[in-house]
């Protein structure tokens, strides 16, 4: 993982050079807030995941690096109209945008950074791309509507979720993938392939996100633990823990969901049931379903050290614990 970590460490500051330069064209009401969220950290996978893909597919003129920093804007617009639509408080160790700047700024800092994304993929002129992106936008919104159209859903099941986590986390992620290849210029036969390496990882991804949210400190995941069930976020963590309790307590159980009356003592036994029942484990486990997907997907690739990064990538997102 040593080499992945290199890589990282070499493409960060380029990465953060340009998506402060890109910052500037925006107004600083909205500027600043955009800021604050893009400098306070995060992963950068997504452009790095551009990056590696059209470097492993073929060699382009084009400067990737605006293309790679519009998929992290896009991202990052999500994340603003995420964390006022959730109530959150916490982001990558900060304070939400909502919380320091104000919803207004922080709603049209949203708005500003999907044009900018958008800006940023039409100057490459391929129309393919543009659609992609567009595509992937709105599956991330029908993915999130989905989503809150079944908070506390009683009758929420396995299918549904996965359904829900396709749209609002792996479609982006999978365009990550799909524009760096087509940026190189690739066949409509591997496209297929690199999309398909993208959506699975993007699955993937968000299994061990929503199986971190039962698991693990939230001084290191940067927001509080178990989020989600107090948000009414039924993922599969709870989905099995549900499926693992008898039918007269599961019925209690899901009324008290439904009803959003679990106290704090309630959800902190939930909780520590599912830790103990190692179902984040299991959770996981399933991921790494998807993660093998994805590799089938990526050994079609050609041999390079752009796709042995690739590789490295799947095994961070299956260890990731943070
Ligand atoms: C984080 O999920 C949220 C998303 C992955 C997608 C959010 C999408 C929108 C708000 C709609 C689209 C918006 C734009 C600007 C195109 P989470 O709440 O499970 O994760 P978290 O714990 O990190 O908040
Ligand atoms: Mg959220």
């Amino acid at each position: 993982m040593n080499k992945l970590k290199d890589f990282f460490q070499t493409e960060l500051p380029k990465i953060n050079f340009v998506l402060k330069k890109e910052l500037q064209v925006l107004n600083p009401m909205v500027r600043e807030v955009g800021e604050h969220v893009l400098l306070a950290g995060g992963k950068r996978l997504r452009p790095v995941l551009t990056i590696l893909t059209s470097r492993c597919l073929g060699k382009t003129k084009e400067d990737i690096y605006p293309l790679a920093c519009s998929l992290e804007f896009l991202h990052s617009a999500t994340l603003i109209h995420d964390d006022i639509l959730d109530n959150a408080d916490l982001r990558r160790g900060r304070e939400c945008t909502h919380l320091v700047f104000g919803i207004k700024r922080a709603v049209l800092a949203g708005d500003a950074l999907l044009a900018l994304a958008n800006m940023l993929v039409a100057k490459y002129d391929i129309p393919a791309m543009n659609y992609c992106v567009a595509e992937a936008i709105l599956k991330t919104v029908t993915g999130e509507v989905e989503e809150i159209d079944n908070l506390r859903n009683p009758f929420m099941d396995e299918a549904v979720y996965l359904e829900i986590i396709r749209g609002k986390t792996a479609f982006l992620i999978q365009a990550a993938c799909a524009c760096g290849a087509m940026v190189s210029g690739v066949s409509r036969d591997v496209l297929k392939r690199v999309s398909s390496f993208g959506m699975n990882l993007g699955v993937a991804f968000q299994l061990v996100d929503d199986a971190l949210d039962y698991a693990v400190d939230a001084e290191l995941l940067g927001k509080p633990h178990g989020n989600d069930i107090r948000e009414g976020k039924i993922t599969l963590p709870l989905i099995l823990f549900l499926k693992s309790l008898s039918k007269q307590e599961r019925q209690v159980l899901l009324e008290k969901i439904s009803a959003n009356s679990l106290d704090e003592k309630q959800t902190q036994d939930i909780i520590s049931s599912i830790q103990k029942a190692g179902l984040d484990q299991k959770v996981r486990n399933e991921a790494q379903v998807y993660l093998k997907e994805a590799m089938d997907s990526l050994l079609t690739f050609p041999v390079s050290r752009e796709r042995d990064l690739l590789e490295e990538m799947l095994e961070m997102v299956k260890t990731r614990n943070f």
